[in-house]
């Protein structure tokens, strides 16, 4: 596939088997790219199916269909050796830099590992390589935080490891997943400053994956919205703020503090996205304000609304 994009999801679908009910869709015929040096923000509420699919994208997942392509390549379903030389170029920060920590190891054990088996350094080399992206990621003097463990440093300093495991095998493609939200709100800003000056300095593509939009906007040159395992919106990130086209979106937005678009939510907010194999329709029709009798039947197809602007739903027809 000859492409500009650095990463592509293709009809990326991930399904779950439930015993007793139909399988869970998390991730429905996604259609996303990424190009290089580009922060494309998926945003959604929790059960939206963003985290799977971001997980597929650095293929910690197998797609039960559609396609995952990265520099020209298909990896969707590589193994071993395969898939170690890919998990040098595409990596994922999680949620919680405690969890994803070894509470045993101390840092410098943490580095060690991703610097072995992903770029086979060793003795000299591999120490100069930990030096060097603890320096990266703000972690001077490195003498000291090489031996601490994961209980002796902040929730920052530990997202900042977390982040630094995620470098080491020279990525060019990183999944943060939501990696500020359970830090501190103090905190939040430099995190967010961090990965900016990262992707300036490794020329970096990111999957930023939030429920935030003002972050995404802050962050982000493209927003996808994801909704229902579905996406449902993705557009330059101003022009999706300025004129959102879905009237999920639109919900979002109102949601959002400083918003143009603020205003209460409506009562119809309170059910969880429908995942279900069996589900027909638009995703957003149980919640929608505008909902039409078609939008139960049939889903709609994405529908160009402005220069890379596209939105799924029957209003924009
Ligand atoms: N390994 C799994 N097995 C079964 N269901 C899963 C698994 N991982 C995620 N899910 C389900 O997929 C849905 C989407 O989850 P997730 O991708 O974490 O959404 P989000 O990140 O938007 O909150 C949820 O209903 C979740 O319970
Ligand atoms: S397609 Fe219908 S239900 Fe879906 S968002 Fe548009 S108006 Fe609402
Ligand atoms: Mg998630």
């Amino acid at each position: 596939m000859a492409s500009k994009f650095l990463v592509s999801a293709d009809h990326l679908t991930i399904r779950f088997p439930r015993t007793n009910a139909p399988d869970l869709i998390a991730s429905r015929a996604v259609n996303l790219d990424i190009a290089a040096k580009e922060t494309v923000a998926l945003v959604g509420e929790s059960g939206s199916g963003k985290t799977t699919t971001g997980r597929a994208l650095v293929r910690l997942l197998t797609p039960s269909a559609g396609n995952v392509w990265f520099d020209g390549k298909e990896v969707t379903h590589i193994r071993g050796q395969a898939l170690m030389r890919y998990h040098r170029n595409a990596q994922m920060i999680f949620q919680d830099p405690f969890a994803s920590l070894n509470p045993f190891h101390t840092v410098a054990h943490h580095l060690s590992r991703p610097l072995t088996r992903l770029r086979h350094l060793k003795g000299h080399e591999r120490e100069e390589a930990l030096d060097e992206i603890l320096t990266l990621v703000g972690l001077t003097p490195t003498a000291i935080y090489r031996e601490k463990y994961p209980h002796e440093l902040s929730g920052g300093q530990r997202q900042r490891v977390a982040i630094a495991r995620a470098l080491a095998g020279g990525p060019s493609f990183i999944v943060a997943d939501e990696p500020v939200s359970m830090l501190d709100v103090s905190l939040r800003a430099e995190i967010l400053t961090l990965l900016e000056s990262l992707q300036e300095r490794r020329g970096l593509s990111y999957l930023y994956i939030t429920h935030d939009l003002a972050s995404a906007r802050y962050l982000a040159h493209r927003i996808a919205v994801m909704y229902g395992g579905s996406l449902v919106e993705i557009a330059p990130a101003e022009d999706l703020i300025q004129a959102p086209a879905h009237p999920y979106t639109r919900l979002l937005l109102a949601a959002t503090p400083g918003s143009a678009h603020t205003g209460p939510l409506p009562e119809t907010m309170q059910s969880a996205p429908d995942l279900s194999e069996d589900r027909q329709g638009c995703p957003f029709a149980p919640r929608c304000p505008a909902v039409m009798d078609r939008c139960t039947k049939t889903m709609p197809a994405m529908i160009t609304v402005a220069d890379g602007h596209q939105a799924a739903c029957y209003l924009n027809e």
